[in-house]
């Protein structure tokens, strides 16, 4: 049975990739800092994210590697937690470039997570992979682009020869379930607070659980696709737009608006950062698009359409 190792995958993201592997007739092994156990739809294994150990032996003749490890960064960005959320995936990546090395028969594929984040705050026109990289300290702290560097700098180093290494810039995954944000803008929305944020003039990008899952198929069996790939649906739109569209939706003909004071504050208080939701991320697929990935869900109406009816059922 071939076998697909996902590093950090009891979070958000490895939950959908568990199921959607394991529903493929996949092996699915779980790298997790909790003790050794199972869960639903794979063998779960003890690492620390950091340290070569027991664990290396499942890279052994697998198919494929993801590493979706990292502590998560909804959360203020004091000292600690920067040092956590950097640390948690330059290490982890690291360990994995040493464990790769150190096996006979490597995994085919290195899939490790990066962020569409790494690109420059823009009104213009959308960043494809050759986009500009960079932080706009007016608007954003330059921490995140630090740490997408530096991220990417471990998995440029790591020398895998009979590897492939893919940098994954997802940008916001919509879905289901703890950690996704589509349930909570939805509440919002419901609660009457489904206003434009800020300006409301921001870009948002984003893609559907499903083409996540179905882009990850693609580019294992695309050899061509080695280096970054933007993960994001081709319609990025303005924060306005996809308020305008959920409260549509959801049948609220109001939303009160939230200034950037406002959401400072209610930041403050969820233990956030604003720059989750400030920043003009306007980031396209250029990669997938020419080798010829079809995206189930481009827009952002339809996607919703699709999680609200999957909530709903
Ligand atoms: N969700 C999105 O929309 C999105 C978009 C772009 C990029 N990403 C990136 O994709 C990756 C996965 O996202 P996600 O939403 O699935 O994240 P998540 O729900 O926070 O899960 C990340 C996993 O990493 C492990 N982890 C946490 N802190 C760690 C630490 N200090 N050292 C080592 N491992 C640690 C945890 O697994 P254990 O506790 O079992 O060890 C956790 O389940 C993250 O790096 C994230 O930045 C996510």
């Amino acid at each position: 049975m071939k076998r697909i190792v996902i590093a950090g995958g009891s979070g958000f993201l490895g939950r959908i990739l568990i199921a959607h592997f394991g529903g493929q007739g996949f092996a699915v092994v779980n790298l997790s800092r909790s003790e050794a156990g199972s869960r639903a739809g794979c063998r779960e294994v003890e690492w620390d994210g950091k340290s070569l150990g027991l664990w290396s032996h499942e890279l052994e003749g697998a198919e494929a590697v993801i590493n979706l490890a990292g502590r998560s960064v909804d959360c203020r960005y004091h000292e600690r937690n920067r040092r956590q959320i950097l640390d948690s995936r330059v290490e982890s990546t690291r360990v994995l470039g040493q464990a790769i090395a150190r096996c006979t028969s490597p995994p085919r594929v290195w899939l490790n997570s990066s962020t569409a984040t790494i690109y420059k705050h823009t009104f213009g026109p959308a960043w494809n992979e050759d986009g500009e990289i960079g932080g706009t300290p007016e608007v954003n702290d330059p921490f995140s682009i630090e740490v997408a560097h530096a991220w990417e700098k471990e998995l440029n180093i790591a020398v895998t020869p009979h590897t492939r290494k893919v940098a994954l810039r997802a940008a916001m995954v919509l879905g289901q379930g703890a950690n996704s944000v589509f349930p909570v803008l939805c509440r919002l929305v419901r609660c009457g607070l489904g206003g434009r944020m800020g300006s409301g003039q921001q870009f948002v990008s984003w893609i559907h659980q499903a083409d996540f899952c179905r882009a990850l198929d693609f580019i294992l069996v695309h050899d061509e696709l080695a280096g970054p790939v933007n993960l994001a649906a081709p319609m990025p739109l303005s924060n306005q737009e996809m308020m305008s569209t959920l409260r549509q939706l959801c049948h609220v003909p109001l939303g009160l608006p939230a200034t950037r004071w406002m959401l400072e504050l209610g930041a403050f208080f969820l233990r956030t950062e604003t720059e989750l939701i400030l920043k003009s991320r306007r980031v396209v697929p250029g990669r997938l698009l020419s080798s010829g990935f079809e995206f189930r869900f481009p827009t952002f109406r339809a996607a919703s359409i699709d999680l609200l009816a999957a909530s709903e059922s």
